[in-house]
């Protein structure tokens, strides 16, 4: 990305992604091909993959897929498509939401074919005297999975880097935090009708608190609110106004390349994860997580009023981008860093050869 000065000199000229980009189904489709199968993605918490058989399902940027804890202990991850005629392992729910179940055994629930622990083929039943059938050719597609401190993160592309390298600065921000004390307290998801897109650079800028946050605004002093963005990451530093007693920023929030958030508050976090589901929507999934014996009320209620607050103005915009009267506008210099950060790599990742 250059130096500092470079990079603000180019955000000082720079314009925002066309609006194209938001509603085009071959963008989304390029992005879920040159990005999402590419990237290393958050998916749960370690602890919904607890003892063996425990799972996790999902379809991710309309890929479905599934992790799970073997009953040699063993973290695995698949595409939810049976090498027969493409019938589920796992499934999901009919809106593609998915989330922690449990999975005795890896058979297809269309006809039957029994995968072993690692994906291999065991058992095709009553399948008949095929000719030049071979089971080990007809393995499960694997994903690489990964743990970071307690996250569970796959990558469809087997060729990627480790996920260590795709942390960027993350770590190193996050390693005064508990986060192996805390506990998983619920899962919520929303869905919102807009391009992905739209809710992340919305999450990536304070620039909107004052107009769209009332009751974050009287906590967060937004003269002192700051936004850095480098090495896969975008930090906020948002400063309480005197006399906040439960803050809701608690010396982190950051964004990790391509779409999830960590939150931090006084007596724990929230992950946040920015789902991609057609070019005009898309889905927020919280993990929220405390300490023992914290009251998660406070933090709770607040998010749930931003989210709110964001999902309103987040579909207002996306209502914009598809009406046909917009094409470019201007970024802030001085709020839009993230944005600005978010909109290069996703440049960068549409201009690649297919
Ligand atoms: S599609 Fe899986 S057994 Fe037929
Ligand atoms: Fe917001």
């Amino acid at each position: 990305m250059g130096t500092e000065g470079d990079f603000q000199r180019r955000l000082a000229r720079a314009e925002t992604l066309p609006a194209e980009l938001y509603r085009s189904e071959d963008v989304f489709a390029q992005e879920r091909r040159q990005l999402f199968s590419k990237e290393w993605l958050l998916v749960a918490h370690v602890s919904e993959l607890d003892g063996p058989g425990a799972t996790i399902s999902e379809r991710l940027a309309g890929w479905p897929i599934f992790v799970r804890r073997g009953r040699d202990g063993v973290l695995r991850g698949f595409h939810d498509v049976c090498r027969h005629r493409a019938g589920p392992i796992v499934g999901t729910g009919a809106d593609g939401t998915g989330g922690p179940c449990r999975v005795p055994r890896l058979q297809c629930r269309y006809h039957g074919w029994v995968y072993d622990e690692a994906g291999r083929l065991e058992r095709a039943p009553d399948f008949g005297d095929a000719e030049a059938f071979d089971p080990r050719a007809l393995a499960l597609t694997p994903l690489q999975v990964d743990l970071w401190r307690g996250f569970v993160f796959v990558c469809l592309d087997l060729e990627a880097g480790p996920l260590e390298a795709a942390l960027g600065r993350l770590p190193g921000l996050a390693q005064d935090l508990p986060l192996e004390g805390y506990r998983l307290h619920r899962r919520v998801s929303h869905r919102i009708r807009c391009n992905w897109k739209t809710y992340v650079e919305n999450y990536l800028e304070g620039y909107h608190i004052p107009y769209v946050h009332p009751r974050l605004h009287r906590e967060i002093d937004v003269k002192g609110y700051e936004v850095r963005a480098g090495e896969g990451v975008v930090t906020h530093h948002a400063p309480s106004r005197p006399r906040v007693a439960e803050p809701v920023y608690d010396g982190l929030w950051a964004w990790l390349f391509p779409n999830v958030a960590l939150n931090v508050y006084g007596e724990g976090l929230s992950v946040e994860r920015m789902l991609p589901v057609s070019p005009g929507e898309m889905c927020i999934e919280y993990l929220f997580l405390f300490s023992e014996g914290a009251d998660p009320g406070d933090a709770l209620s607040m998010c749930q009023e931003v989210t709110e607050e964001d999902r309103a103005i987040c579909e207002a915009v996306q209502t914009n981008l598809e009406a046909g009267v917009y094409d470019t506008g201007r970024l802030s210099p001085r709020h839009e860093a993230g944005v600005f950060y978010f909109q290069s790599r996703i440049r960068e990742i549409l201009a690649r050869p297919a």
